[in-house]
């Protein structure tokens, strides 16, 4: 971790870290402790629990886009450096939380039944996590309705993992400052740190180093996410990636041109675009073909984090090829920021 932006970070939340703030929230009985059981169907046990008086907690989970991304090596550990800016957007999950009185287990209620709500969820290792790191043993109610695509480039479930880690410490009256939450974070994926951040950042290490940096564009750039069904595995992109044929661009020579110049194709380089395309050649031709319907409104059109996530950077509009194709999953964005102590808001009204 940078020692800059971390002594940045303490002082920003120490103080919010301290301040103690009280603690309004009731217990839960877990499902097995209640002696009457109620069935609750999905999407209305926040409901149920509010109704009881429990406090009920609501999050949005943000996703993240890589404006560029380029590998700098291969580690020996199998992972590789990257360095990359990093920007949240406004694409998110809907998250519930409320403490539970069980003893022994948290309990995941996803809107999307093919998503694992076990301990592979990384809603659950961050529970895992913030437990063992503060030593609180508290257990939790997570109901998560899912709307960012998996496999997508977009960090989606590392949006969760990191609004988790927020939402357990703000639930527990905040044990933990910013810095360690991010510092935390590392230990159980590369993009969660970036969450913690405040919305820009040029990340580096496997990802887990997070310098906050301002926002490159305006915040009301018009974006579009386009994503074809297919998704991308991260392992198998990176697997494919041929170090010979990376772009040889100085990552923060790209950093310095996207502040001073905004997007383009020479700055917005994703050096996981040609792997993924070997990996989803499905993927090289969406982008050709969104590149060629938006040319006229001066768009800039790349490929997020692994993909298989399309951003079209400078216009919101459908194509009308896009808008015919259902498969396509299609959602318009915009770059999102937050103070710290606070967790992010989206900017657009999704129905
Ligand atoms: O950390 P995360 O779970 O996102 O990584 C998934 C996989 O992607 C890793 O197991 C590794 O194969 C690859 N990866 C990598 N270098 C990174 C991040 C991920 O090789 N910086």
């Amino acid at each position: 971790m940078s020692l800059a932006r971390a002594s940045s970070l303490s002082a920003q939340t120490s103080a919010r870290a301290h301040t103690g703030r009280k603690n309004r929230t009731q217990n839960y009985p877990s499902r097995s402790d209640r002696s009457v059981t109620r069935i609750t169907p999905r999407g209305s046990l926040a409901r149920a629990l509010a109704a009881d008086g429990i406090d009920v907690r609501e999050y949005f989970s943000p996703s993240k886009i890589n404006l560029f991304l380029r590998i700098t090596a291969r580690r020996p550990d199998g992972f590789h450096e990257l360095a990359s800016l990093f920007h949240v957007v406004d694409l998110g999950d809907g998250m519930k939380f409320a403490k539970s009185s069980s003893e022994t287990k948290d309990t995941l209620i996803c809107s999307d039944a093919s998503i694992p709500t076990d301990e592979s969820n990384l809603v659950i290792k961050a529970l895992n996590l913030f437990r063992k790191k503060t030593g609180i043993e508290q257990y939790f109610w997570v109901e998560l309705d899912k709307r960012v695509p998996h496999g997508a480039g977009l960090g989606g479930g590392s949006g969760n993992a990191a609004t988790t880690l927020f939402a357990a410490n703000e639930l527990c009256g905040n044990p933990a400052s910013e810095a360690e939450l991010l510092e935390w974070s590392g230990e159980i994926g590369s993009d969660i740190s970036v969450f913690f951040s405040n919305g820009a950042a040029y990340c580096t290490g496997r990802g887990e180093i997070v310098d906050n940096v301002e926002p490159p564009l305006d915040l009301g750039t018009k974006m579009l996410l386009v994503k074809p069904p297919m998704g991308c595995s991260t392992p198998a992109v990176f697997k494919a990636l041929d170090l010979d044929s990376r772009s040889t661009a100085d990552p923060l020579e790209l950093l310095k041109r996207i502040g001073s110049d905004g997007c383009s194709e020479a700055v917005c380089i994703n050096d996981l675009e040609a792997p993924a395309f070997k990996v989803l050649p499905e993927l090289a031709e969406l982008k050709a073909e969104l590149t060629e319907a938006t040319k006229d409104k001066g768009t800039v059109v790349f490929m997020s984090g692994s993909g298989s996530t399309i951003v079209i950077i400078g216009d919101d509009d459908v194509p009308a090829f896009v808008a015919a194709d259902e498969t396509l999953f299609k959602a318009p964005t915009r770059l999102i920021t937050r103070k710290s102590g606070e967790w992010y808001a989206p900017t657009l009204e999704r129905k």
